[in-house]
């Protein structure tokens, strides 16, 4: 049995001469016992004929969002529930770029957008067109949201250029998906929990307590997590951020309702990473109806919040603990006295009051353990999540294995 048996793969045909390969990778797929349904952009049609990925799937052939025939059968939010895996190939630029900006124009696209299986691009095109700056930040933007590209590779295009933009050969497709399955994933069978966002205390039904914590650097977390093949929980505050492919979000609100998430999902987790710019302190009491400015100063009674990081970590038999810090002085001193105290395994600890903090974009973190240290340098918060939880995976493996 290889990794890819009985996996429900959708196959994405879009426009371009390598379009015939993918008759061929149809039977591949198939061959290791895969299920594939085949979806084709109207430009593949022009390349090779329904018919052919018909015969060869056993399935009908879905080419129209808006046929009712087709419709009626199965639907496209059926076929992007149904999928396991959507796997578009060839991958061309125009659909990369319809893709990348989030258009439903066509079944594919739409297919997409409607889908939380992981989505994996082989993209085929001129060399100058992969070079291309459209084509190149599309492809960061695809590649940031989680989304896999597996080549182009080099050699002579159906053009009569050399270069790079060749579709790679349905085997080696079919292989580099068997492998990923198969737990190739740094952190693939573990599930992580993390937290991110801020939490809002409330005062009143209208006002609250918040901090200014956008959540990114959890979502970048909790992204890269799942790109190194971790089932992935995301317990998050109020944050604008958009959810990461692949992740199971679950809202939350206050402090309280946080703490709460969390300890429900104890029993499931292998890693937690506590990311969440959490309350510490909260209204002792939220007034039922909103306060009126009567009285010419307002004093707030503030409680403690549950520390969620540290009820995890107390636990008789606790995850894999990560915490984060923001300090302004004496840095590592603070770092490595939470890490201590609060029993971690690790603590992710950053400056503030700097330029870099809650809102921006560029982080850098000092990643402290009981004997270890490393830096990792400025750097956009996504690159700087898929070292961390590089990091966190070596870590993990370490103890386990100790
Ligand atoms: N945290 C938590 N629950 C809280 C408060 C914080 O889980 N009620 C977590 C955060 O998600 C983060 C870490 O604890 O991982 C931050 O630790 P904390 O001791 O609150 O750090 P600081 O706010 O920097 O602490 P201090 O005020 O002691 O400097």
């Amino acid at each position: 049995m290889t990794a890819l048996a009985q996996r429900k793969i959708v196959l994405g045909v879009t426009g371009g001469i390598a379009a015939y390969k993918s008759a061929d990778l149809t039977r591949r797929l198939q061959d290791v016992g895969a299920e594939v349904r085949v979806v084709m952009t109207p430009a593949a049609t022009q390349f090779v004929a329904p018919l052919t990925f018909q015969a060869l799937s056993g399935n009908p052939v879905h080419l129209d969002l808006l046929d009712p025939a087709a419709e009626a059968a199965m639907g496209h939010i059926e076929l992007a529930r149904w999928a396991d895996l959507v796997l578009v190939a060839p991958a061309s630029a125009d659909f990369m770029a319809r893709l990348a900006h989030g258009l439903a124009d066509d079944l594919l696209t739409t297919l997409c957008l409607a889908t939380d299986a992981p989505i994996v691009l082989a993209p085929a095109m001129n060399r100058l067109m992969w070079r291309n700056p459209a084509t190149r930040d599309n492809v960061a933007l695809l590649q940031r949201r989680g989304i896999r590209l597996l080549g182009p590779t080099a050699g002579s295009q159906a053009c009569g250029e050399v270069g790079e933009g060749r579709m790679l050969e349905p085997l080696e497709i079919v292989q580099a998906l068997s492998e990923e399955g198969a737990g190739q994933g740094r952190l693939a069978g573990r599930t992580v929990l993390v937290t991110a966002g801020p939490t809002y205390e409330a005062i009143d039904p209208v006002r609250f307590i918040g901090n200014r914590s956008s959540g990114r650097m959890g979502y970048a977390v909790a992204a890269a997590a799942r790109r190194a093949g971790a089932r992935v929980l995301l317990v998050s505050g109020p944050s604008q951020q958009s959810t990461p492919p692949g992740v199971e979000r679950i809202d939350v609100t206050s402090a309280a309702e946080m703490y709460r998430a969390v300890m429900d999902r104890l029993g499931e987790i292998d890693i937690f990473i506590g990311a969440a710019a959490v309350a510490d302190y909260r209204p002792a009491q939220a007034a039922n109806a909103k306060i009126k400015k009567d009285a010419e100063t307002l004093t707030l009674a503030l409680e403690r919040t549950e520390d969620i990081l540290q009820a995890v970590a107390m636990q008789p038999r606790p995850p894999f603990t990560v915490g984060f810090a923001a300090e302004t002085h004496d840095l590592e001193r603070y770092a490595r006295d939470k890490l201590a105290r609060k029993k971690l395994d690790m603590i992710a600890a950053n400056w503030v009051g700097g330029e870099t903090g809650f809102d921006s974009v560029d982080n850098a973190l000092e990643v402290f353990w009981a004997d270890g240290h490393a830096s990792l340098g400025r750097q956009s918060k996504d690159k700087l999540a898929e070292q961390l939880v590089d990091l966190i995976a070596e870590r993990y493996h370490a103890k386990h294995s100790a």
